[in-house]
Protein backbone atom coordinates (compact mmCIF):
# COMPACT_ATOMS: atom_id res chain seq x y z
CA UNK A 1 0.00 0.00 0.00
CA UNK A 2 1.95 3.34 -1.48
CA UNK A 3 0.06 6.32 0.99
CA UNK A 4 0.36 9.76 -0.18
CA UNK A 5 -0.51 12.54 3.28
CA UNK A 6 -0.94 16.00 1.47
CA UNK A 7 -2.37 19.26 3.62
CA UNK A 8 -0.55 22.39 4.31
CA UNK A 9 2.00 22.98 7.29
CA UNK A 10 0.52 22.05 10.67
CA UNK A 11 -2.30 20.19 9.25
CA UNK A 12 -1.62 16.97 10.80
CA UNK A 13 0.74 15.01 8.29
CA UNK A 14 3.56 13.78 10.82
CA UNK A 15 0.58 13.17 13.09
CA UNK A 16 -1.31 10.75 11.03
CA UNK A 17 1.36 9.20 9.28
CA UNK A 18 2.78 8.07 12.43
CA UNK A 19 -0.61 6.47 13.29
CA UNK A 20 -0.16 5.08 9.96
CA UNK A 21 2.36 3.59 10.43
CA UNK A 22 2.00 1.58 13.17
CA UNK A 23 -1.54 0.78 12.07
CA UNK A 24 -0.01 -0.67 8.61
CA UNK A 25 3.36 -1.34 9.27
CA UNK A 26 5.17 0.52 6.82
CA UNK A 27 7.93 3.11 6.76
CA UNK A 28 6.80 6.50 7.30
CA UNK A 29 9.00 8.78 4.60
CA UNK A 30 8.72 12.07 5.26
CA UNK A 31 10.89 14.59 3.60
CA UNK A 32 11.06 17.56 6.22
CA UNK A 33 12.50 14.89 8.46
CA UNK A 34 15.70 13.58 6.67
CA UNK A 35 16.24 17.08 5.60
CA UNK A 36 16.78 17.82 9.23
CA UNK A 37 18.15 14.83 10.05
CA UNK A 38 20.66 15.93 7.49
CA UNK A 39 21.07 18.92 9.29
CA UNK A 40 21.81 17.47 12.39
CA UNK A 41 24.47 15.31 10.94
CA UNK A 42 26.53 18.18 9.59
CA UNK A 43 26.18 16.27 6.24
CA UNK A 44 26.84 19.23 3.44
CA UNK A 45 23.21 18.43 2.45
CA UNK A 46 22.25 19.66 5.18
CA UNK A 47 24.37 22.60 6.15
CA UNK A 48 23.03 23.95 1.98
CA UNK A 49 19.34 22.92 3.63
CA UNK A 50 19.45 24.26 6.86
CA UNK A 51 19.20 28.33 5.95
CA UNK A 52 16.52 27.10 3.23
CA UNK A 53 14.48 25.36 6.14
CA UNK A 54 14.61 28.22 8.52
CA UNK A 55 13.66 30.39 6.13
CA UNK A 56 10.31 28.40 5.09
CA UNK A 57 11.76 28.20 1.79
CA UNK A 58 11.90 24.86 -0.70
CA UNK A 59 14.66 22.85 -1.42
CA UNK A 60 15.33 22.58 -4.73
CA UNK A 61 13.60 20.15 -7.10
CA UNK A 62 16.40 18.15 -8.03
CA UNK A 63 17.94 17.88 -4.62
CA UNK A 64 14.32 16.35 -3.10
CA UNK A 65 13.73 14.32 -6.08
CA UNK A 66 17.12 12.46 -5.87
CA UNK A 67 16.16 12.06 -2.05
CA UNK A 68 12.95 10.17 -2.79
CA UNK A 69 14.09 8.03 -5.73
CA UNK A 70 17.08 6.93 -3.37
CA UNK A 71 14.58 6.02 -0.48
CA UNK A 72 11.62 4.57 -2.22
CA UNK A 73 14.46 1.85 -3.76
CA UNK A 74 15.08 0.96 -0.06
CA UNK A 75 14.54 -2.46 0.83
CA UNK A 76 11.95 -1.52 3.25
CA UNK A 77 9.59 0.80 1.03
CA UNK A 78 8.91 -3.15 -1.16
CA UNK A 79 5.66 -3.03 0.66
CA UNK A 80 4.40 0.04 0.61
CA UNK A 81 5.02 3.63 2.39
CA UNK A 82 3.62 6.46 3.72
CA UNK A 83 4.90 9.99 1.83
CA UNK A 84 4.26 12.79 4.30
CA UNK A 85 6.26 16.18 2.33
CA UNK A 86 6.76 15.35 -1.02
CA UNK A 87 5.72 16.18 -3.93
CA UNK A 88 5.39 19.71 -2.62
CA UNK A 89 5.87 20.91 -6.49
CA UNK A 90 4.23 20.02 -9.83
CA UNK A 91 7.14 18.74 -11.11
CA UNK A 92 8.20 17.12 -7.75
CA UNK A 93 4.64 15.22 -8.46
CA UNK A 94 5.56 14.76 -12.54
CA UNK A 95 8.95 12.85 -11.33
CA UNK A 96 6.96 10.56 -8.59
CA UNK A 97 4.75 9.55 -11.12
CA UNK A 98 7.49 8.45 -13.12
CA UNK A 99 9.67 6.97 -10.60
CA UNK A 100 6.23 4.85 -9.49
CA UNK A 101 5.71 3.96 -12.67
CA UNK A 102 9.60 2.66 -12.77
CA UNK A 103 9.22 1.10 -9.85
CA UNK A 104 5.86 -0.77 -10.38
CA UNK A 105 4.32 1.09 -7.54
CA UNK A 106 0.85 2.50 -8.01
CA UNK A 107 0.37 5.24 -6.00
CA UNK A 108 -3.04 3.90 -3.48
CA UNK A 109 -4.38 7.05 -2.35
CA UNK A 110 -3.71 11.07 -1.53
CA UNK A 111 -5.30 11.92 2.26
CA UNK A 112 -5.86 15.80 2.14
CA UNK A 113 -5.69 16.94 5.58
CA UNK A 114 -7.61 20.06 5.10
CA UNK A 115 -7.27 22.69 8.09
CA UNK A 116 -7.92 26.48 7.72
CA UNK A 117 -5.24 28.89 8.68
CA UNK A 118 -5.87 30.19 11.78
CA UNK A 119 -5.99 26.62 13.01
CA UNK A 120 -2.32 25.88 11.36
CA UNK A 121 -0.94 28.95 13.11
CA UNK A 122 -2.16 27.66 16.50
CA UNK A 123 -0.99 24.29 15.88
CA UNK A 124 2.47 25.37 14.73
CA UNK A 125 2.99 27.84 17.68
CA UNK A 126 2.22 25.47 19.81
CA UNK A 127 3.90 22.66 18.34
CA UNK A 128 6.61 20.35 20.47
CA UNK A 129 9.37 17.90 18.68
CA UNK A 130 11.37 15.24 19.53
CA UNK A 131 15.33 16.24 18.03
CA UNK A 132 16.29 12.62 18.15
CA UNK A 133 13.25 10.89 16.49
CA UNK A 134 11.38 13.76 14.87
CA UNK A 135 8.24 12.91 16.16
CA UNK A 136 5.64 16.03 16.46
CA UNK A 137 3.33 16.50 19.85
CA UNK A 138 0.79 18.72 20.95
CA UNK A 139 1.54 21.87 23.02
CA UNK A 140 2.21 20.70 26.54
CA UNK A 141 3.74 17.30 26.46
CA UNK A 142 6.49 16.42 28.76
CA UNK A 143 8.79 13.89 26.94
CA UNK A 144 8.81 11.76 23.64
CA UNK A 145 6.54 8.39 23.84
CA UNK A 146 9.25 6.59 21.93
CA UNK A 147 12.80 7.48 23.60
CA UNK A 148 11.68 10.13 26.20
CA UNK A 149 13.61 12.53 25.25
CA UNK A 150 13.33 16.27 26.33
CA UNK A 151 11.07 17.98 23.61
CA UNK A 152 12.16 21.18 21.79
CA UNK A 153 10.48 23.92 19.22
CA UNK A 154 11.36 23.35 15.67
CA UNK A 155 13.48 26.27 14.28
CA UNK A 156 11.14 26.50 11.28
CA UNK A 157 7.91 27.42 13.78
CA UNK A 158 8.77 30.07 15.06
CA UNK A 159 6.72 32.86 13.57
CA UNK A 160 9.33 34.48 11.36
CA UNK A 161 9.70 31.16 9.30
CA UNK A 162 5.67 30.25 9.40
CA UNK A 163 4.29 33.09 7.28
CA UNK A 164 6.61 32.57 4.20
CA UNK A 165 5.94 28.58 4.31
CA UNK A 166 2.49 28.86 4.11
CA UNK A 167 2.68 30.99 1.49
CA UNK A 168 4.58 29.32 -0.53
CA UNK A 169 2.47 26.30 0.39
CA UNK A 170 -0.45 27.92 -1.23
CA UNK A 171 1.91 29.04 -3.98
CA UNK A 172 3.53 25.67 -5.22
CA UNK A 173 1.71 23.30 -3.15
CA UNK A 174 -1.69 23.30 -3.94
CA UNK A 175 -1.45 22.80 -7.64
CA UNK A 176 -0.11 19.28 -6.21
CA UNK A 177 -3.48 18.63 -5.74
CA UNK A 178 -4.90 19.31 -8.94
CA UNK A 179 -2.41 17.40 -10.20
CA UNK A 180 -3.89 14.08 -8.23
CA UNK A 181 -8.16 15.01 -8.50
CA UNK A 182 -7.73 14.85 -11.91
CA UNK A 183 -6.82 11.28 -11.26
CA UNK A 184 -9.80 10.15 -8.71
CA UNK A 185 -6.92 9.50 -5.69
CA UNK A 186 -7.82 12.14 -3.07
CA UNK A 187 -9.29 11.77 -0.48
CA UNK A 188 -10.49 15.25 1.59
CA UNK A 189 -10.53 14.97 4.89
CA UNK A 190 -11.87 17.87 7.23
CA UNK A 191 -9.10 18.25 9.76
CA UNK A 192 -11.33 19.82 12.47
CA UNK A 193 -11.85 17.49 15.39
CA UNK A 194 -9.45 15.81 17.60
CA UNK A 195 -6.45 13.77 16.35
CA UNK A 196 -8.34 10.67 17.25
CA UNK A 197 -11.54 11.61 15.22
CA UNK A 198 -9.27 12.68 12.32
CA UNK A 199 -7.28 9.14 12.63
CA UNK A 200 -10.76 7.23 12.09
CA UNK A 201 -11.57 9.28 9.21
CA UNK A 202 -8.00 8.59 7.48
CA UNK A 203 -8.20 4.92 8.67
CA UNK A 204 -12.03 4.99 6.47
CA UNK A 205 -10.56 6.78 3.65
CA UNK A 206 -7.63 4.73 3.31
CA UNK A 207 -10.02 1.68 3.43
CA UNK A 208 -11.73 3.21 0.84
CA UNK A 209 -15.31 4.16 2.64
CA UNK A 210 -16.70 7.30 3.11
CA UNK A 211 -17.27 8.79 6.49
CA UNK A 212 -19.53 11.59 7.40
CA UNK A 213 -16.75 14.88 7.81
CA UNK A 214 -14.99 13.13 5.11
CA UNK A 215 -15.34 12.96 1.51
CA UNK A 216 -13.66 10.23 -1.10
CA UNK A 217 -13.03 12.70 -4.28
P1 LIG B 1 8.03 19.39 6.65
O1 LIG B 1 8.72 18.84 7.81
O2 LIG B 1 7.37 18.48 5.69
O3 LIG B 1 7.01 20.48 7.19
P2 LIG B 1 5.54 20.96 6.78
O4 LIG B 1 4.99 20.44 5.50
O5 LIG B 1 5.62 22.45 6.89
O6 LIG B 1 4.61 20.30 7.76
P3 LIG B 1 4.77 20.19 9.31
O7 LIG B 1 5.72 19.08 9.63
O8 LIG B 1 5.06 21.53 9.91
O9 LIG B 1 3.28 19.84 9.74
P4 LIG B 1 2.50 18.46 9.74
O10 LIG B 1 1.44 18.53 8.71
O11 LIG B 1 3.42 17.29 9.73
O12 LIG B 1 1.78 18.57 11.16
P5 LIG B 1 2.01 17.78 12.53
O13 LIG B 1 1.50 16.40 12.44
O14 LIG B 1 3.42 17.98 13.02
O15 LIG B 1 9.05 20.28 5.80
C1 LIG B 1 9.89 21.21 6.46
C2 LIG B 1 10.69 21.98 5.44
O16 LIG B 1 11.55 21.08 4.71
C3 LIG B 1 9.89 22.71 4.34
O17 LIG B 1 9.43 23.97 4.79
C4 LIG B 1 10.96 22.83 3.25
O18 LIG B 1 11.89 23.84 3.58
C5 LIG B 1 11.69 21.50 3.35
N1 LIG B 1 11.11 20.45 2.49
C6 LIG B 1 10.53 19.28 2.92
N2 LIG B 1 10.08 18.57 1.87
C7 LIG B 1 10.39 19.29 0.76
C8 LIG B 1 10.14 19.08 -0.62
N3 LIG B 1 9.49 17.98 -1.06
N4 LIG B 1 10.56 20.05 -1.49
C9 LIG B 1 11.21 21.16 -1.06
N5 LIG B 1 11.48 21.41 0.25
C10 LIG B 1 11.06 20.48 1.16
O19 LIG B 1 1.02 18.60 13.49
C11 LIG B 1 1.28 19.95 13.85
C12 LIG B 1 0.89 20.16 15.33
O20 LIG B 1 -0.52 20.06 15.44
C13 LIG B 1 1.48 19.13 16.31
O21 LIG B 1 1.78 19.75 17.53
C14 LIG B 1 0.33 18.12 16.48
O22 LIG B 1 0.39 17.46 17.73
C15 LIG B 1 -0.88 19.02 16.37
N6 LIG B 1 -2.06 18.36 15.80
C16 LIG B 1 -2.11 17.43 14.80
N7 LIG B 1 -3.37 17.07 14.55
C17 LIG B 1 -4.16 17.78 15.40
C18 LIG B 1 -5.57 17.86 15.62
N8 LIG B 1 -6.42 17.11 14.92
N9 LIG B 1 -6.02 18.71 16.56
C19 LIG B 1 -5.14 19.48 17.28
N10 LIG B 1 -3.79 19.44 17.14
C20 LIG B 1 -3.31 18.61 16.19
MG1 LIG C 1 5.53 17.06 9.58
Amino acid sequence: MNLLLYGAPGSGKGTQANMLRKHFGIPHVATGDMLRAEIQAGTPLGRQAQPILAAGQYVSDDIMIGMIRNRLHQPDCASGFIMDGFPRTVPQAKALDSLMKALGKPLGRVIYLKVETDELLRRLSGRLVCPLCQRTYPPATASCEADGGALVQREDDKVEAVKPRIEIYLQKTVPVLDHYRGEGLVSEIDGRGTIEEISRQVLAAVNGTVTPRGRTA
